[in-house]
């Protein structure tokens, strides 16, 4: 088989902070987020070093403590603060919150793909439908259809989907052709080959782990073979563009470029490589992600 993108280095993605979102300081396991007005602590395990501005860390408003895999982890309290609360990203607004979950309803380093979608789907020819799968609370859903596409964006969670569609309003964006399916990313994908139905832009965030809708169990590497088939067949002829994103699985970026070929094919070409961040204390460098993005050119 022909492999169309000669694939020979890998790129280090590297993503700044903006207004309001800054990576302060990491260390010991940890990092030192500002996300709007508040300083957050949140585990992270590749962060080996000695924090650089100790200091700094006192003035944190919450601290996320992992327990388990199995019991999960909480948020600790050190300062007063609002449990939900609104960033922007340019144009872009979104709610967060600190609640169950470690994640506070942004992917900071995932900017560089946002930007990146705009200016494809800006350039691109319209009509251009675009399918964000696993699309959580939307900020690559509301990008593209700022920029001009019609999205599909699909979650099983109904709490994520309610969240993204909220986004979408508080950024000014209500009116946009946005639709919104709780479905299980892999059958609904199925289903649109099916049905025949084609996309210019495809955006694939898989957990490693996931449930679908009615309980399906999404594992990375047992489905991800079924889910590149699905979206070969949903590729459009005229398509422009995949995102993938793949965080905290045993792969590389050499991987998800391959995964992205297979639902392309021998056209276009592929940059693939690592998310990653640097803290403003030290200039230590976090991977948060691989990603692969293909192109038609
Ligand atoms: C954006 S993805 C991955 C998040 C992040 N990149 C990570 O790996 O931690 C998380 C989203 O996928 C959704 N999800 C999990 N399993 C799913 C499935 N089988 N079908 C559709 N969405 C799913 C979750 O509800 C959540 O909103």
């Amino acid at each position: 088989m022909k492999k169309s993108n000669n694939l020979t280095s890998i790129h280090l993605e590297e993503v700044a902070g903006w207004a309001d979102y800054h990576l302060l300081d990491s260390g010991e396991g940890k990092t030192l987020e500002k996300i709007g007005p508040y300083l957050l602590i949140r585990p992270e395990a590749q962060a080996i070093w000695q924090k650089s501005k100790p200091e700094l860390w006192k003035q944190a408003h919450a601290m996320r403590i992992e327990e388990s895999k199995e019991y999960g982890g909480h948020w600790n309290f050190l300062k007063p603060m609002d449990k939900t609360w609104q960033i922007a990203y340019k144009d872009l607004r979104c709610q967060l919150k600190v609640a169950t979950s470690r994640h506070v309803g942004i992917f900071p380093e995932q900017a560089a793909h946002w930007d990146w979608m705009t200016t494809r789907v800006k350039k691109a020819r319209k009509p251009f439908k675009m399918l964000n799968l696993f699309g959580y609370t939307g900020l690559a859903t509301l990008a593209a259809a700022s920029a001009g596409a019609e999205v599909t964006h699909v979650d099983s969670s109904k709490h994520a989907l309610s969240w993204a569609s909220y986004n979408l309003k508080l950024s000014g964006l209500a009116d946009r052709p946005v639709r919104w399916i709780a479905d299980d990313a892999l059958k609904f994908a199925q289903r649109e080959a099916r049905r025949g139905n084609k996309y210019q832009g495809l955006v694939l965030d898989p957990p490693k782990f996931g449930r679908g809708a009615d309980g399906q169990v999404w594992d990375f590497f047992k489905k991800m073979p079924e889910l590149i088939d699905a979206c070969r067949q949903i590729l459009a002829d005229d398509a422009d563009f995949i995102v993938l994103t793949a965080y905290a699985i045993s792969a590389s970026a050499v991987i998800t470029a391959q995964a992205v070929e297979a639902i392309a094919g021998a056209r276009g070409s592929i940059e693939t490589g690592e998310l990653v961040m640097r803290d403003e204390s030290a200039g230590h460098m976090l991977s948060h992600a691989l990603y692969s993005r293909w192109k038609a050119d």
